[in-house]
């Protein structure tokens, strides 16, 4: 099958960038299972509202991921346990956490299961992802072989060496979380596709995708500043595809996605 991976929507211009270019992406690159990060889809950059959620779904996400910003919007409390197509990080600590850290969908005969992970270095200290990955990957295995994992993850290390550490268990490992897309896609000895971050979709003149004065200003003199979302026009849309045989839940091929001024869609 072949699945189309989209990072980090962040904001108004993210969401837009996605109801302009996913229905495209799709219709050219033909995937069986979309995959879009949600977690900084608010206005504000922050979390994920019922409305984007939905947007997101009918401009053709069939899963949503989420990350360290999962909980920012409160609204997500009354809408994640009424969905299977909404995920948050699986390794968040206690037994009573709101909502489910994987999920999976039929797709023509086969199975994929998509898992949300977060890092914890440099992030809040969830419980260990090597470890929860051990577990349910052991589990979903028994069901199929075709795994998707999105690591939400600072630091590079961290998202190499839980790739490498489920090479051959799991069919991708994509990062997100830094928005910015590295061009290291790979097939892990033919086994698992890895990126170690599959960038943001969103506003492109921003830093990160927040306007770059209160940014600057922080690193300038250190004083806690407040972010605010870019809304300029220019956009980016950052992702990858991955094309995975069915039967041995190997990747054979991942591609970036790259859209920007500099990236014009062309397909
Ligand atoms: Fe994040």
């Amino acid at each position: 099958m072949r699945i189309l991976f989209i990072g980090d929507v962040v904001g108004d211009r993210g969401v837009q960038m996605i109801q302009t270019y996913l229905p495209k992406l799709k219709r050219d690159l033909k995937p069986q299972a979309t995959i879009v990060n949600g977690e900084n889809s608010t206005p504000v950059g922050r979390g994920i509202s019922r409305k984007i959620y939905k947007q997101l779904l009918e401009s053709g996400a069939d899963v949503v991921t989420m990350g360290n910003h999962t909980w920012d919007n409160k609204e997500i409390y009354e809408f994640i346990d009424d969905t299977t197509k909404l995920i948050r990080p699986a390794n968040y600590p206690g037994k009573d956490v709101p909502g489910r850290g994987w999920t999976k969908l039929k797709v023509n005969q086969a199975t994929l299961a998509v898992i949300n992970l977060q890092g914890r270095v440099f992030l809040p200290p969830l419980d260990d992802p090597f470890a929860v990955a051990d577990k349910l990957v052991t589990e979903i295995r028994k069901e199929t072989p075709v795994i998707f994992v999105d690591f939400h993850g600072e630091v590079t290390s961290e998202k190499r060496a839980i790739a490498l550490y489920l090479k051959g268990r799991v069919s991708a490992v994509v990062g997100t979380h830094t928005h910015v897309q590295t061009s290291d896609g790979q097939i892990i000895d033919h086994q698992t596709a890895f990126m170690t971050d599959a960038g943001m979709t969103g506003p492109a003149a921003g830093i990160l995708g927040m306007q770059p004065a209160s940014v600057i200003q922080r690193f300038l003199d250190q004083r806690p500043a407040r972010y605010v979302v870019e809304t300029s026009e220019p956009g980016i849309m950052s992702g990858c595809v991955i094309d995975v045989n069915d039967e041995t839940g190997h990747a054979t091929k991942i591609k970036p996605v790259l859209i920007d001024d500099a990236h014009p869609y062309d397909l």
